[in-house]
């Protein structure tokens, strides 16, 4: 990898990476020298996946991290800092889905979909930036948005789609709130790639019905997102902030 698109050494905290693209962020930085820090609820899942990134000589800190939870979210930066004294970049990434439509949406429905993909990134994200702007040492904060931020169909799922929305909106607001101490946040916004949280849908008539209209024709590899994801954690993105980069195969500009 070219010292442009360098992360050794940084600490990377990344929420949900007991599964699915947290997961393969913290093997693939792993594996170019950052120091990852994988938070999510299921620690048994966390400490497996630590275990193989030591085993190839990579660095990994697990912590139980429930985003929903103020509480858990508080013990956050001051586990990380006092464990790795500084924190470099942050891949809000922990995110799941109700899929059910206006009608079907209850608020108990509602709820874990907002307080996990919006309440719990701007309170993640509060605690680290916090931390950043102490440390005056900038840093890179990544959104896991989704190519649903602005893409609509009748039957979609509000909860989800909305909370993608808001992220977006978020990573603009944040850009600026962020950018005079040098702190950049930006958003990946992925298509459709197979993870837990959307492994039911594979394979169905729904799937088979998407991927033709997917203009490169194909779902997405998790290896498909590491482009975005070693530009926006390296110091080449270092004149970016307020983008969104999708790497969705164009789905987001075609029409369903
Ligand atoms: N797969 C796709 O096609 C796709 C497309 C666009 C966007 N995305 C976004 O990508 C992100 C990752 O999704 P994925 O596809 O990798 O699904 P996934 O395999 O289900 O992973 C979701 C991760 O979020 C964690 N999580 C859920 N609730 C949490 C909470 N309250 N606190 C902490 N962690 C929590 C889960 O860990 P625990 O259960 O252990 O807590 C898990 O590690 C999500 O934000 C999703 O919206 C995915």
């Amino acid at each position: 990898m070219s010292s442009l698109f360098s992360v050794k050494d940084k600490v990377i905290v990344i929420t949900g990476a007991s599964s699915g693209l947290g997961c393969h962020f913290a093997k693939t930085l792993a594996r170019e020298g950052a120091r990852v820090v994988m938070c999510a609820r299921r620690l048994d899942k966390l400490r497996v996946i630590a275990e193989e990134i030591t085993k190839e000589g990579g660095i990994a800190m697990t912590l139980e991290l429930d985003v929903k939870n103020g509480a858990s979210v508080k013990k956050l930066a001051p586990a990380v800092v006092s464990q790795f004294g500084q924190i470099d970049v942050l891949i809000n990434n922990a995110g799941v889905d109700a899929r059910k439509n206006l009608f079907e949406t209850t608020e108990m429905d509602w709820a874990p979909v907002v307080d996990t993909n919006l309440k719990g990134v701007v309170f993640v994200t509060q605690a680290i930036a916090a931390q950043m702007v102490e440390k005056k040492k900038g840093g890179s904060i990544i959104n896991i948005s989704s190519v649903s931020d602005l893409l609509a169909f009748k039957g979609g799922n509000p909860a989800y789609m909305i909370s993608k929305a808001g992220i977006s909106h978020f990573t603009h607001l944040l850009a600026l709130e962020l950018a005079s101490s040098n702190i950049r946040v930006n958003a990946i916004a992925p298509g459709v790639f197979r993870t837990e949280i959307n492994a039911d849908l594979f394979d169905t008539d729904i799937s088979r019905m998407l991927q033709p209209k997917i203009p490169l024709l194909k779902f997405g590899q998790l290896d498909d997102l590491n482009g975005a994801l070693l530009l926006l954690s390296s110091d080449a993105s270092r004149y970016m902030t307020g983008t969104i980069i999708r790497v969705d195969g164009g789905l987001g500009i075609n029409k369903l």
